[in-house]
């Protein structure tokens, strides 16, 4: 028995985030449980290199597309080391590249199969036509009409919902691939194997796409607009379109296409493989891969199944161009690895959405992992330690002490507990089984939990007093440790790490990784054998140290100088000493690149609608306005502004204003002011001017 599991192959354009860690670690995880149970498996995971979007990029940088590509490559393949995810740590196979000549021979190879084909209603597959539209060069996605953004002014190019970048006109000929007479052919499938396309919720929304009607898809570009692709076979003017080359890397890296691959790896052996893929890719995946395939005449995967998408803790999509993606480097500084993957799949219930943010994954890890696993495994084993000489004790009570064992409070029958880990090792590979990581991950922290309690019942430092107590003391322990092998075993292919070294601390030689699951018997933990040292396994994390680390090293200090001096400076010159303002932006293009702040740094100030509900001048204080302002939240906040000598008050009651939300509360003149009214700052003397709003708008609403 085979298995193959791919990841997406990453776009080469720029270095990867959490977001793209994540399916390698999915992969990894569902690669070693495979691996766990005997079964031959190859793992892919890789870059996507060509396209439009890499050639931007790479002359952005001063690259060539093969020096850019190059260039991400070495980041991707330093970070997964770093993370325990390349062969050398026993992740993946192959990190495969579409730059590779295999991959070009393989692609070549399958066009001139899909060129010969005639589509399920008896039409050429491929046909040269014209293509007329829109191209988001990030999404690398042709877009239709309710695909994109008009443009807000008139010639202005649409811009891509989900980048909010530009789109490029295209108008040139292009090779097609016939999709519109696949409809029937692929809801056919999803009708016949309902596992192919996961979870059921993505099944439903590819299956509604399908029905909605295919349109053919431009699957070439023109060398001269695109020169950085694969050259479509007996025809060298086009270049292929980057997703059909991308897609059928799949094949093309274990042997389709070329013999040597073939030799080395095995297409037969190894097809069809499970996809993992965002949900943001699935039409790809779903509807166009398959297609391909169909045409080819190459069998289809064994499925497709999407994960949801990781948000920010405020629920925003992860995004360079929002600044709020969680960075590789951070993360692998100040994390073990093992609490990482831990985290990954612990949180997000597989298929939907979840939220990543430091302080999140601070808390998890120390709740679960160093006051939950990490210290079951160190008080168990610091006890047999101290009680039992460092040596597994014996397991089964003598029926003389049987008595005294319940008198203690322990069950003295076994199988309750056994019985216990038994039902939790069926449940927790089912749900695995399932792809249902969160589930599982419960359901085995149940266990931790169950024998948790155990011990602090029966109280080992208690019985190690009474003499006559000894095997109670022995068979607590025992259990203790017995269920930790087995939890080291179903762990492993989460925290491949931490659960070997809670092996080799139980004593044990070999790995936890090449035991099947579900081979497990209860009592083979071997007696009277030495343990190993005994090491913490998941030290806590210093929640504020680590955050404030984190923090210095990703919150750029320019950013924080702009939003603060844009608050001391509104309210009046003489309350505070406020720095020098910033530069502006127009300044800044000027002073050079580094003046600039990114989006997401901007992103961090907090900007509502507010309206001002009322307005009082505040005694021996002539520049100050007391105001109530309502920002769509319970509470009115109260804003000091140093506003009052060139506004009365009655004339702003009912004004709309912009308040920035999120700034720290602080006190003037005995008042706390719970954030900061904008307004353009006139002349010598800065008059402030307040911004406000032409048309309706509702309290709280975001400026963005
Ligand atoms: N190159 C294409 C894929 C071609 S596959 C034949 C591509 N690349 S990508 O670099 O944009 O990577 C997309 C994938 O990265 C997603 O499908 C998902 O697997 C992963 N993720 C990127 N951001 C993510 C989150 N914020 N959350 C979870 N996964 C995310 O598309």
């Amino acid at each position: 028995m085979t298995f193959y599991v791919t990841t997406p192959i990453y776009y080469a354009n720029s270095l990867p985030h959490l977001g793209h860690l994540y399916t390698m670690i999915v992969a990894d995880t569902i690669a070693r449980s495979k691996r766990q149970k005997g079964i031959e498996t190859y793992f892919l995971t890789g870059t996507d290199e060509h396209g439009i979007n890499i050639e931007r990029a790479a002359q952005k940088a001063g690259r060539t597309p093969k020096e850019q590509a190059d260039y991400v490559v070495s980041y991707y393949k330093k970070m997964t080391a770093a993370f325990g995810l390349d062969t050398a740590h026993g992740g993946y196979d192959i990190f495969m590249r579409t730059t590779e000549p295999f991959h070009y021979q393989g692609v070549s190879e399958l066009w001139r199969r899909c060129a010969k084909a005639k589509t399920p209603k008896g039409n050429e597959a491929i046909y040269k036509g014209h293509y007329e539209g829109w191209f988001c060069a990030a999404c690398a996605e042709y877009k239709t009409e309710d695909e994109y953004r008009k443009p807000a002014t008139e010639g202005a190019p649409p811009t891509c919902l989900i980048h909010d970048t530009e789109l490029d006109r295209i108008s040139e000929d292009s090779y097609f691939f016939r999709l519109s007479d696949y409809g029937e052919a692929l809801l056919a499938i999803y009708e016949n194997q309902p596992d192919f396309v996961r979870p059921d919720s993505r099944r439903n929304e590819v299956m509604s796409f399908v029905r909605g009607g295919l349109q053919d898809l431009a699957i070439s570009r023109l060398k001269t607009s695109v020169s950085w692709g694969v050259p479509v076979p007996d025809d060298p003017d086009h270049t292929m379109y980057v997703w059909f080359d991308a897609l059928i890397n799949y094949i093309t890296a274990i042997g389709f296409g070329n013999e040597e691959r073939q030799k080395a790896v095995g297409f037969e052996k190894f097809w069809p493989a499970l996809h993992l893929v965002g949900k943001d890719i699935l039409r790809f995946h779903a509807v166009y891969w398959p297609a391909f395939l169909l045409a080819g005449g190459v069998q289809l995967p064994k499925a497709i199944v999407a994960h949801g998408m990781w948000l920010d803790p405020n629920g925003r999509k992860m995004s360079k161009t929002l600044g709020n993606t969680i960075e590789l480097d951070v993360l692998e500084k100040h994390f073990p690895v093992d609490a990482i993957r831990y985290f990954c799949l612990r949180e997000m219930v597989f298929g939907q959405d979840g939220r990543f943010g430091y302080e999140g994954l601070i808390d998890r890890t120390n709740s679960d992992l160093a006051n939950g696993l990490g210290n079951l495994s160190s008080r168990t084993l610091k006890m047999i330690s101290l009680y039992c000489d460092g040596r597994i004790p014996t397991r089964h009570i003598s029926e003389d002490k049987i008595l005294l064992a319940k008198r203690s409070g322990v069950d003295t029958d076994e199988t309750t507990v056994s019985g216990f880990i038994e039902l939790a090792r069926e449940q927790y590979l089912q749900q695995f089984e399932s792809l249902n990581f969160s589930r599982a991950l419960e359901v085995a922290w149940s266990v931790v939990a169950r024998i948790d309690g155990i011990i602090s019942d029966a109280k080992p430092w208690n019985l190690a007093k009474d003499d006559e107590q000894k095997q109670t003391l022995a068979a607590v322990l025992y259990r203790s440790a017995e269920a930790l092998r087995w939890l080291s075993v179903l762990l492993f292919p989460v925290m491949p790490q931490a659960c070997q070294e809670i092996w080799t601390q139980l004593g044990l030689s070999g790995s936890p990784g090449s035991i099947e699951p579900g081979q497990l018997t209860w009592g083979q933990l071997e007696e009277a054998k030495a343990i190993g040292e005994v090491r913490p396994i998941f030290p806590r994390i210093d929640k504020n140290k680590i955050m404030s680390e984190i923090n210095n090293e990703t919150e750029p200090s320019a950013a924080r100088a702009t939003v603060a001096d844009a608050v001391e400076g509104a309210p009046g010159k003489t309350e505070t000493q406020a720095p020098p303002p910033t530069q502006h932006a127009t300044e800044a293009d000027a002073v050079g690149v580094t003046s600039f702040i990114e989006i997401g740094d901007f992103a961090k100030v907090d900007l509502r609608v507010g309206q001002v509900l009322s307005a009082e001048r505040i005694p021996k204080a002539d520049k100050l306005l007391l105001l109530k302002i309502d920002v769509g939240e319970e509470q009115p906040r109260q804003v000091l502004a140093g506003i009052a000598e060139y506004y009365e008050p009655e004339k702003l009651i009912d004004r709309k204003v912009v308040v920035v939300a999120n700034l720290k509360p602080r006190k003037l003149r005995g008042y706390e002011s719970q954030g900061m009214v904008v307004a353009a700052s006139i002349g010598e003397e800065g008059r402030p001017v307040i911004a406000t709003f032409t048309e309706e708008v509702p309290n709280g609403a975001r400026l963005k």
